[in-house]
């Protein structure tokens, strides 16, 4: 066997013998997370607390996170029309306002008050956010 050959069957090993290791790998073994059911789910529930305690523990998380993290992430909502550095653009600048300012502002525009004479453009981005939501936002904008 010349070293073309040897190489050949190598490579024609490597070329079969991968998927069918790959799957062989794949093997469902109860664990995998779109087939988890009966005793993997209870094993499952047994080392995480379950659902309840999967999702009080996200949200754990999340009020753990600083206020204006949280919000500089509702904030990329908004970079169009007021910029990133707040600038403004369509909207006012938000950048240099208080965060009593930002936030009673959004908790009217939620409220569908008017504040200016477009208020009805942040009718609808403030009708969708949280009084958790409004202080995280005013947080983040302060920072700008
Ligand atoms: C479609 C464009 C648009 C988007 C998106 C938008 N805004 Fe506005 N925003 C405006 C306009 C226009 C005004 C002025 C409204 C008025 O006349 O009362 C405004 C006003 C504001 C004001 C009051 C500013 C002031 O000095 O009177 C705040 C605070 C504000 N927006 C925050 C936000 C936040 C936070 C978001 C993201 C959740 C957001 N806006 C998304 C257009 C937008």
């Amino acid at each position: 066997m010349n070293g073309t050959n040897f190489a050949l069957i190598l490579f024609t090993c490597f070329a079969f013998g991968l998927p069918l290791w790959a799957m062989q790998a794949n093997d469902y073994d109860g664990r995998d997370i779109n087939g988890c059911s009966g005793e993997c789910y209870e094993q499952w529930k047994e080392e995480t607390g379950g659902v309840v305690a999967v999702s009080a523990a996200k949200a754990a998380a999340k009020a753990a996170a600083p206020p204006a993290e949280l919000g500089k992430m509702a904030y990329i909502g908004c970079v169009a029309c007021h910029g990133a550095a707040g600038e403004g653009g369509v909207g006012p600048k938000l950048a240099g306002q208080t965060m009593e300012a930002i936030a009673d502002k959004l908790t009217r525009y939620k409220n569908g008050e008017t504040v200016g004479s477009q208020s009805a453009l942040m009718w609808s981005q403030a009708s969708q956010l949280g009084s958790d939501d409004i202080e995280n936002l005013a947080a983040y904008i302060v920072t700008l």
